[in-house]
């Protein structure tokens, strides 16, 4: 069985094919990181606009690599939400529409089951149950996930996400949008020792998360320090140690809580190199283990919806001809499938 997966919920365009036998077949992205930077955020209108014009050429594009005709294709999957209620439109209308005129069905796919699901497109997938940390630019959730669809919210951030709070700690530092990665490679030049940054919620129990104080802590000490640049560098390490450090405490209490043994960081954010030390060391230590997707895949794309929409139209949940998106959308609203 091979779906097409198409992703457009915020401001990357992605499409994929996955085969339930042989895995990827194809993948392309188009980011509209250029269109949005000098807005220093992402422009809803403009990034339904790019995703019109973007889509079918990559449709086009990834059919043409994975060497198949649209006759091969046994659905068309697409993110239903959450996200840009526009971006969300032109991908789900171009799915539904793809999806009619080659007579098979469509399946509507939570892009945070595409990300928790995205190390299945790896050689060693991890066996259910396992715990999921989903950390990106609008989520920052821990997870206990029995099976596909089965999915348990553990804890959740009370203000900012966690890639939100890179984001917005790297802009107030004066880096590039989007600030996440820029804050990352800046922070490998600075001195862990010089600053430390409090861990927010560690010292009370419950599995929730808080960023926005970080962000604020960072601004203070950055106004505090003589503004060069080693101070900014500085004060990078000190958010990033301070981030990375909170995850990997509220990751050690849901492993032990739960019980469950293995762990999933997936997300925008779970391409950070210093996270996936911290947390590979955890696991080592704990002699648990950790699985990840590949960099690529931890960010927005279409393999991750191509993979969840073949485990969704193997179990036969598709959608109907209506087309429905959902901007806010919980996890635990997913039936098991
Ligand atoms: O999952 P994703 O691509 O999009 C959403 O669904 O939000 O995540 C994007 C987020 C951004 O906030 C970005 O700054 C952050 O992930 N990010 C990183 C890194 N790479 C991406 N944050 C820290 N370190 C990184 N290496
Ligand atoms: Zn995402």
């Amino acid at each position: 069985m091979r779906v097409l997966g198409i992703e457009t919920s915020c401001d990357e365009t992605g499409v994929a094919v996955y085969d339930g036998a042989v895995g990827l077949l194809a993948h392309a992205l188009h980011s509209q990181v250029a269109l949005h930077a000098r807005y220093g955020g992402v422009v809803p209108e403009l990034a339904s606009r790019d995703h019109v014009r973007k889509l079918l050429p990559l449709v086009n594009k990834v059919l043409k690599d994975s060497a198949i005709s649209p006759g091969q294709v046994d659905g068309v999957a697409y993110t239903a939400g959450p996200g840009l209620v526009g971006a969300l439109l032109v991908g789900a209308l171009t799915a539904r529409s793809l999806a009619w005129a080659w007579n098979v069905p469509a399946i509507a796919v939570h892009h945070m089951e595409g990300h928790l699901l995205a190390p299945m497109l790896e050689a060693e997938p991890p066996d259910f149950p396992f715990i999921a940390l989903l950390v990106s630019g609008g989520h920052t959730l821990l997870v206990e996930v029995g099976g596909v669809g089965r999915y348990r919210v553990l804890g959740d951030s009370i203000d900012d996400a966690v890639g939100e709070a890179f984001d917005k700690t790297a802009k107030l530092l004066g880096l590039p949008y989007p600030g996440g990665p820029a804050l990352a490679e800046l922070a490998r030049q600075g001195d862990p020792a010089r600053y430390r940054f409090p861990r927010p919620m560690t010292d009370r129990p419950g599995l929730d998360f808080s960023f926005s104080g970080l962000k604020t802590y960072a601004l203070n000490t950055w106004r505090e320090s003589t503004q060069g640049a080693q101070d900014r560098a500085d004060i990078a390490r000190a958010f990033e140690e301070a981030v990375v450090d909170t995850l990997m405490i509220k990751c050690r209490r849901a492993l032990v809580e739960t019980g469950i043994g293995r762990l999933v960081v997936a997300g925008g954010v779970g391409a950070n190199q210093r996270l996936r030390e911290r947390l590979s060391d955890l696991m080592r230590r704990e002699g648990g283990r950790v699985f990840y997707p590949r960099p690529e895949f931890c960010t927005d794309n279409g393999a991750m919806i191509a993979c969840a929409g073949y485990q969704r139209l193997q179990a036969g949940r598709t959608e109907g001809l209506a087309v429905r998106v959902f901007p806010r959308w919980s996890l635990e609203e997913l039936e098991a499938v």
